[in-house]
């Protein structure tokens, strides 16, 4: 055990915090030490990163899934390394079954469509082959998803995972919304990862002309009142609202920096689960990332739930 894993379990151990894994068996605690580290702050290319490490503990638990991403295009075409579409598709162990890949631009689509291709034949340790769909939506996320849902493609049953990485106003609310009935009492509700662009959004809301747009992302009309809220606060309000009004169990606001703009926040991603192990799945992805973050920037996000 290297000298900062010591320092890690015993910062688990500690009785102020508890352990970091309460409910995990230790084979499963075992498995997710073993991942390296996130070397960069939090931002770009590491969000990939750490979306990628993230589902590589969920499939840990789940040994299965569904992973739904709604604006699956690259943000930047010439780095692959810093696309989360891709990253997830290479992860191993390749337990993910069913991929459902959306997106509207031309552009976009011919990226996805070079990804898939190059794909190669999911195995196993043993070399066996795994089970594997990887489809692509084109079109609006927000009409496919209906179609996604609707036609018997994700089961009730099925662990999923929906990544919805949106520029400032793309993604609307009705779509949280659709996403976050679709599974019935008592399984979970699909896991949500989605992206809110704090760094930018008071300029973008007092730039912005056609309300509308404003009123399908926020869902509702007091949008206007963002303007006199911090971003920390704004991103607060986003993670109640994923419990009050989406119903889910768990929400939590973790923080993504721009170093390159002195180490400004400039998104939040909210995550919401009604998983038991996934905040602290999330967590431990995080901390993993965050630990790369200079001391100043280091200061402790919130997790709340039930
Ligand atoms: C921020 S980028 C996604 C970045 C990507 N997740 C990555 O890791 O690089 C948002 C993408 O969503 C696409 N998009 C915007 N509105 C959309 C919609 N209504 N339906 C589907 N895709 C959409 C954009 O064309 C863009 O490719």
């Amino acid at each position: 055990m290297t000298s900062e894993d010591k320092r890690e379990k015993k910062k688990n151990e500690s009785p102020s915090t508890g352990p970091l894994f309460p409910d995990l068996r230790p084979s499963i605690e075992k498995k997710v030490r073993r991942y390296k580290r996130v070397q960069q702050a939090i931002w770009t290319e590491n969000k990939a990163r750490f979306i990628q490490r993230y589902l590589q503990f969920f499939v840990q638990v789940t040994k299965h899934g569904a992973y739904i991403d709604g604006f699956a295009g690259p943000q930047y075409f010439d780095k692959p390394d810093a696309w989360a579409a891709a990253l997830v598709l290479q992860s191993e162990p390749k337990w993910l079954r069913h991929f459902f890949l959306c997106e509207v631009t031309k552009r976009g689509i011919a990226a996805l469509r070079k990804l898939v291709k190059a794909q190669p034949e999911p195995r196993d340790k043993k070399g066996r082959i795994l089970n594997r769909t990887i489809e692509i939506w084109p079109g609006d996320f927000h009409v496919n998803v209906d179609k996604i849902l609707t036609e018997g493609r994700i089961t009730q049953k099925e662990a999923t995972f929906c990544l919805l990485d949106q520029r400032t106003f793309e993604c609307h609310w009705a779509t949280l919304k659709k996403l976050a009935g679709y599974r019935k009492p008592p399984n979970n509700k699909i896991e949500l990862l989605y992206f809110l662009g704090v760094g930018w959004l008071h300029r973008a809301i007092s730039g912005i002309r056609n309300s509308d747009k404003l009123s399908n992302w926020w869902g509702r009309p007091d949008w206007r009142d963002l303007k006199l809220k911090n971003s920390w606060d704004i991103a607060e309000i986003v993670r109640k609202r994923f419990q009050d009004e989406l119903g889910y169990r768990f929400s939590a606001a973790y923080p993504i920096y721009d170093k390159n703009k002195g180490n400004k926040v400039m998104y939040y991603m909210i995550h919401a689960s009604d998983h038991d192990e996934a905040p602290a799945l999330m967590v431990r992805a995080h901390h993993k990332a965050v630990r790369a973050l200079p001391p100043e920037v280091q200061r402790r996000f919130t997790f709340q739930g039930q």
